[in-house]
């Protein structure tokens, strides 16, 4: 059901892959609300071709940009303003890719050249993304940026590996530029906390199916899922969250929240 809450907007969605990621259901979603997008991801995930059949749904162009290359973010923002003829109202960041948890390597036996490229892409990137569009004013005034987090930057998950500090860096990042952008041009950025998702990111942690279950049942609202992730987003580019900045907002029904849950006790006490 739309309520026209981006009417007139525009905005930057990067990371939808498949039709499982957070990234497409947010570009639907954001549509349907009335904006128009942009969709942008690395070359090698735009030639597996799923996003086309996005672009046609959205009826929006897809500009390539690996987030680890200067050159193809300048392209991006240059793209982008020459298609709507000036800058956007939102962006959503929704990258994440580990190279380490790739490889098999867990927590104590790290290699660093791959570390770097992880950090690089999932949690530099949105300095870099931020950085390139301040340099061209891609973003307009009372804009709004999400980026989507995962609790185990606060708490420890064994299996969440290396990304648990890169998403710390992620929620850093989030408030120092916000801070920056707010001030020079009351842009918001925030990063949403989204409870775990069977997506292509999501199931390459180890565990993860039992993570999932363990998570339903320990949110008293049980786990948010990508679409309600989407319509949460919908609702930091609206207008009616335009005083909310450099925060970490948990969309995970409870869960960081919550100790212990009763039914999480009694499947213990079996
Ligand atoms: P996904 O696998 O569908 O999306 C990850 C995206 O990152 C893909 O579109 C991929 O092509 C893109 N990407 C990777 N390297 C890139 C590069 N160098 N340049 C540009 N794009 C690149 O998975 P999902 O789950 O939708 O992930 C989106 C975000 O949500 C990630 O930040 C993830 O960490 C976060 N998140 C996911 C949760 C889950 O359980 N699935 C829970 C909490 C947060």
């Amino acid at each position: 059901m739309s309520h026209n809450l981006l009417k007139g907007k525009k905005g930057i969605i990067f990371g939808a892959l498949d039709e499982k990621s957070i990234a497409w259901k947010t570009a639907l979603h954001c549509v349907a609300e009335g904006a128009e997008i942009v969709l942008t991801n690395a070359p090698i995930a735009i030639r597996m071709g799923e996003i086309n059949e996005l672009a046609k749904q959205c009826n929006a162009p897809i500009i390539p940009a690996d987030v680890t290359n200067m050159d193809d973010l300048e392209n991006l923002f240059i793209k982008t303003k020459e298609h709507f003829g000036g800058g956007v109202d939102f962006m959503l960041h929704s990258i994440g890719m580990s190279v380490n948890v790739r490889k098999g390597n867990d927590y104590t036996n790290l290699n660093y050249d791959f570390m770097h490229k992880s950090v690089d892409i999932s949690a530099m990137s949105l300095h870099r993304v931020l950085q390139t569009a301040m340099k061209h004013d891609a973003i307009n005034e009372w804009g709004s940026v999400v980026a989507l987090t995962f609790i185990a930057a606060h708490l420890a998950f064994p299996n969440y590996n290396e990304m648990a500090d890169i998403k710390a860096m992620l929620e850093s990042i989030t408030r120092s530029f916000g801070y920056q952008y707010g001030n020079k041009k009351h842009v918001r950025i925030n990063t949403v906390s989204q409870s775990p998702t069977i997506t292509t990111a999501g199931q390459g942690i180890a565990g993860f199916d039992g993570f999932v279950s363990f998570s339903e049942k320990m949110s008293p609202l049980g786990n948010a899922t990508a679409e309600q992730c989407a319509e949460f987003t919908v609702a930091l580019f609206s207008d009616y969250t335009r005083m909310v900045t450099m925060q970490n907002l948990f969309h995970d029904g409870g869960f960081s929240s919550t100790g212990v849950s009763e039914a999480v006790v009694a499947q213990m006490g079996k």
